[in-house]
């Protein structure tokens, strides 16, 4: 379309002759001030350059007489300016910008069939009812006053945009509209393409009609009540929304969105379903993902697709159910805070349960507003479990070497012991006479036989003296071989704090 208009002008330029030249007509810009300063570009049907209007005085603006304006259309900061008019214009192939016009309550336009760059109105509160072209077609053969670029529409007085010829393209720039205290629907029901769509601060109960959109750079409504955006399949940046009044956005066909998404403070939305969307972010934008301050919002999903989230997922409010299923990838950190008192946290890990979640141990939350205290159960990954300096591990491992020779050593001993009491003859067994203890006669307390000392105190029984100076210390059973048991029971034990078996992660569910 652009390279249409192109040829049109270099068709035109090529073909006129002195008028295209007409000095008067050609200029940089055209700058008015007065009503006779717009009065002297009467002669020229085709204008190339910019014009721009800016007084504290003009309170009524014509522009007679002009056609085609090569250039720009920029009306601004005019305070007294109530009307303006251009009768003939019928083409401006760049800008028509009207801004800070307190007191402009006329607009008429009824030649006018395109805007190829951008229309935009700012801060003209009092204009309700703009006249613009309603009969006839364009160019390009569209009905009406047609934009082939951005518009924006901010802070004026009109109710309806339905003058614009909305039914009956496709394309558009990025469209604004905000601001405008009166207007209740935007209804472009042919619009399959756009940049940015922003609506936000608008009417009460305004609505937003958008049935055959399918791809927007970004989406962003604020204080919208009732939408249809049914076909829309790709969102290339951010979705955004906050404090609309309706109770559900349900996008089935949406599937992509490059940037962040965020839906916050919505007081009546108790449905967010976007069940074909695969990913958040993922691309050069940062891709967060926000749930906050949506009072009426208490399960989370209808997000069974979604695997990764590009940034920060934050999601807080009165959640009682949380679901995502199919989530992978949460690469910038997790974190749930809901007001809903017996919301599970400790079984908060179940919600990737496609994840290893250990990899992301040290950066999701779960909590609920009552404590604000996390306390979903964190994996440790293996390699940095307990923080063990390295300089403490080589230590221990010595130690471990060093006991471990000493242990064998013991053993060693003990073995050669055990040869050599091999060959030492069998003692005859010790009496307990031998020994200072004589037998009574008769039964001791629970049935044992009752002993009793014998000799006097102090006094050396005879069976010690006589054995004192043989093999009275071979006789001692030599003391079990602890150490090697010992060490190995050690290790199992460091075994057992440090290191974690991946299979805990294998037996999560799906939902909390
Ligand atoms: C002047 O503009 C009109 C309206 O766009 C157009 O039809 C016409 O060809 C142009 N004439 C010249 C001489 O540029
Ligand atoms: C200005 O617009 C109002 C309605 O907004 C209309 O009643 C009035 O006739 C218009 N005045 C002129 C001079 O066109
Ligand atoms: C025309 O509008 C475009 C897009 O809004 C803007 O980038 C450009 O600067 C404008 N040109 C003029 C002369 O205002
Ligand atoms: C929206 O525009 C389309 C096409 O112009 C029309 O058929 C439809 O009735 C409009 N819807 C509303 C609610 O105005
Ligand atoms: C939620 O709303 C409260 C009160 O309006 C506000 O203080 C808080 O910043 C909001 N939180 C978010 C994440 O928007
Ligand atoms: C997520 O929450 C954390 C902690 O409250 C905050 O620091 C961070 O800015 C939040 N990120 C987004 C994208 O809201």
């Amino acid at each position: 379309m652009q390279y249409a208009a192109f040829a049109a002008a270099m068709m035109v330029a090529s073909a006129s002759g002195s008028e295209a030249q007409d000095a008067i007509c050609t200029q940089d810009t055209h700058a008015i001030t007065t009503q006779s300063d717009a009065d002297s570009l009467g002669s020229c049907n085709n204008i190339t350059g910019l014009i721009t209007v800016q007084s504290d005085t003009l309170t009524s603006l014509t522009l007679n007489g002009i056609h085609r304006l090569d250039g720009s259309l920029i009306i601004s900061s005019c305070a007294a300016l109530t009307e303006i008019s251009a009768p003939q214009l019928q083409w401006i192939n760049d800008n028509l910008t009207l801004s800070s016009l307190p007191q402009l309550t006329n607009l008429s336009l009824p030649a006018l069939e395109t805007v190829q760059i951008a229309l935009s109105w700012a801060s003209i509160p009092s204009l309700t009812s703009p006249n613009l072209k309603t009969k006839g077609v364009d160019a390009y053969g569209n009905p009406g006053t047609n934009i082939y670029g951005d518009l924006t529409i901010s802070d004026t007085g009109i109710e309806t945009l339905d003058f614009f010829n909305f039914g009956s393209f496709s394309r558009a720039g990025d469209v604004s509209v905000t601001g405008n205290k009166d207007m209740k629907l935007v209804n472009l029901s042919s619009l399959v393409t756009s940049s940015l769509l922003e609506f936000a601060d608008n009417g009460q109960s305004f609505q937003v009609l958008l049935p055959k959109l399918t791809t927007a750079d970004g989406l962003s409504l604020q204080d919208v009540m009732q939408l249809n955006i049914s076909s829309l399949t790709t969102i290339s940046n951010t979705l955004r929304l906050e404090e609309n009044t309706f109770q559900a956005f349900e996008m089935d066909q949406l599937n992509a969105i490059g940037g962040d998404v965020i839906v916050r403070g919505n007081p009546m939305l108790n449905r967010f379903g976007l069940p074909a969307l695969t990913e958040i972010g993922g691309g050069i934008y940062s891709g967060d993902f926000v749930i906050a301050n949506n009072s009426a919002l208490t399960d989370l999903d209808g997000l069974g697709k979604l695997t990764a989230v590009d940034g920060t997922t934050n999601l807080s409010g009165n959640l009682y159910k949380v679901s995502l299923p199919a989530m992978d990838n949460m690469s910038d950190g997790f974190h749930l805070l809901t007001t809903a008192p017996d919301f599970n946290c400790s079984g908060f890990d179940r919600l990737f349960y496609s994840s290893d979640i250990s990899k992301y141990s040290d950066r999701y939350s779960c909590a609920t507003s009552g404590t604000r205290t996390d306390t979903a159960i964190h994996y440790r990954p293996p390699s940095s479990g307990p923080a063990i300096p390295k300089a403490t591990k080589v230590i221990i491992i010595i130690v471990c070497i060093v006991a471990a020779l000493l242990a064998t050593g013991i053993g060693l001993r003990w073995w050669a012991k055990r040869r050599r009491r091999g060959r030492v003859p069998e003692e005859p067994p010790i009496s307990l006479g031998e020994l200072g203890v004589g037998e009574e006669e008769g039964e001791g307390v629970d049935g044992l036989p009752a002993y009793r000392r014998m000799g006097k105190p102090g006094e050396v029984p005879p069976g010690y003296k006589a054995r004192e100076s043989t093999q009275t210390r071979t006789q001692i059973p030599p003391p079990p071989p602890a150490r090697p048991k010992g060490i190995r029971g050690t290790v199992a034990g460091w075994r057992r704090t440090f290191i974690r078996l991946p299979s805990r992660h294998g037996e999560t569910a799906n939902v909390v």
